[in-house]
């Protein structure tokens, strides 16, 4: 008989590794997640002990130790403690902040939204919405394309998620965005309360409008049948004919929005900045989109290969989820060390996509590295994981991906842009990262508009 080795206990934290009082390490990640994260790996290893917010804390680093959290064989580690804890109470009762039965009935019924079929339908959508979008992208030396792209994934948004602007105006719909920003932005509010002119205050109002404007169209959406995601929320139906209530309906729309939005434009703002310094892989990818048509099918879009690299490569180089958050809700093991119960639990996906164990030169942007003659992503199983693992793996990850290369394909056709080679984006990291200067571009329109 052998006997399992008995579990190490996570290290104790160094005393010049505690940070500051309270708040601990926060700094040390807004300033450079990735460098916080060398840190912990060299000096303990993948189950580092970390100071954050008063919480006991871990963070747990390299693809065997995240597998092990995000695969969760023993439904130890919960989503909603962790994520509400960073997001607030805005995104309640959101797919991504349910937990075990509950999760898995909700998700099988929104499978259903994201099948092939509704993806096909999603794509012919957001061909118009990107082709308007994107009419008045001029030639501009100092074209700042992150808020840009910020603006056109919400106008895409408003035409996929809400059925496009024959159901709402314009104002009503800045509304919504300003109101659904807020809510966004209180990730990174200091003050955790209801109060006013705080971004927590804000928040609190906006999720209210948010509320209001759902629940003042579910009526028409309930009776009618379209292809926006709102509509086919209130009629899909999991295997056994199980639906969503209204309630469940609103939440999931105000989480599946937030979800979806800076997720997709900071993937597509990375890839402008890489093709930007990068014009051969430019040329390439464009080459690819004028063989196709101004309006690609799925199936049309998933053929563009070039494109595809470049997109993984730019979600290997800069994962929109850098960390992912669980709380143990008891005593876990987590490749050989003990996780007692309470401790909050930092997955930092980002680090493995820059190990060199895994990758060759693995700063260097080289989509290549995709390639089927080199596939390092197969490296490990879980080598590359930006869209996460186990049962809470992005249920978006194809209609996100879409949506990406849709973007792509209609600026490839139109524009032609170039990013100075030794730019580095300078990231914000309060919530996802997003580059603080508007990431310029020297952009040139090429064609008219679609
Ligand atoms: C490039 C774009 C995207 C990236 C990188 C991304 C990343 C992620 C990650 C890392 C998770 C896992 C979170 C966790 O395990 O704690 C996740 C979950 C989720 N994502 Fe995405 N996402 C993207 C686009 C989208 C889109 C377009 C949608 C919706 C249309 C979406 C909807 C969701 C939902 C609902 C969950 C929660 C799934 C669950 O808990 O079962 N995402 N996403």
């Amino acid at each position: 008989m052998t006997h399992a080795p008995p579990l190490r206990e996570v290290p104790e934290l160094r005393p010049r590794d505690r940070g500051l009082p309270v708040v601990g390490r926060l700094f040390d990640y807004l300033r450079d997640p990735v460098a916080l994260m060398e840190h912990q790996w060299e000096h303990y290893g993948p189950v580092s002990p970390m100071n954050a917010l008063l919480d006991r804390a871990v963070m747990v680093l390299g693809p065997d130790a995240c597998d092990a959290v995000l695969r969760n064989r023993d439904k130890a580690f919960a989503n909603g403690p962790a994520w509400g804890r960073i997001v607030g109470p805005f995104f309640d009762r959101g797919l991504m902040l349910l937990d075990f039965a509950e999760h898995h009935a909700h998700r099988r019924i929104m499978q259903e939204a994201f099948t092939r079929d509704r993806l096909a339908t999603y794509v012919d959508a957001m061909h118009p919405a990107i082709a308007r979008g994107t009419a008045d992208w001029d030639s501009t030396e100092d074209f700042r394309s992150y808020p840009a792209l910020k603006q056109l994934t919400l106008d895409i948004a408003a035409d996929l998620f809400m059925g496009g602007a024959e159901h709402t105006t314009r104002e009503e719909m800045d509304r919504v965005n300003r109101a659904f920003i807020d809510c966004v932005q209180a990730a990174s509010g200091v003050v955790r309360a209801n109060v006013p002119l705080t971004r927590w205050g804000r928040a609190h109002r906006g999720r209210r409008v948010l509320e209001e404007f759902l629940r003042g169209y579910l009526p028409a959406k309930r009776a009618e049948r379209t292809d926006d995601i709102f509509s086919v929320l209130c009629h899909i139906e999991g295997e056994d004919g199980e639906r969503f209530g209204d309630d469940d309906v609103v939440n999931h729309m105000i989480f599946l929005m937030m979800a979806a939005h800076d997720t997709s434009t900071i993937t597509t703002a990375t890839m402008l900045q890489y093709l930007g310094q990068h014009p051969h892989w430019q040329q390439r990818c464009r080459e690819e989109s004028l063989a196709l048509g101004p309006a690609p099918s799925h199936a049309e879009l998933e053929s563009l290969e070039a494109l595809d690299w470049v997109m993984k490569e730019a979600l290997r180089l800069r994962a929109p989820v850098p960390v992912l958050v669980r709380r143990a809700e008891r005593d876990a093991e987590v490749v050989g060390h003990r996780i007692p119960a309470g401790t909050h639990v930092m997955v930092g996906v980002q680090f493995s996509h820059l190990m060199p164990e895994l990758w060759s030169e693995p700063t260097r942007f080289d989509p290549e590295r995709f390639a089927p003659h080199r596939r390092e992503d197969k490296s490990h199983r879980v080598a590359w994981e930006p869209f996460g693992g186990g049962v809470h793996k992005c249920i978006g990850l194809h209609f996100g991906g879409l949506e990406v290369k849709a973007i792509l394909h209609h600026l490839l056709r139109h524009h032609e842009w170039h990013v100075h080679p030794d730019y580095v984006a300078p990231l914000d990291h309060h919530s996802l990262p997003f580059p603080t200067d508007g990431q310029p571009v020297d952009l040139t329109r090429t064609r008219g508009a679609a």
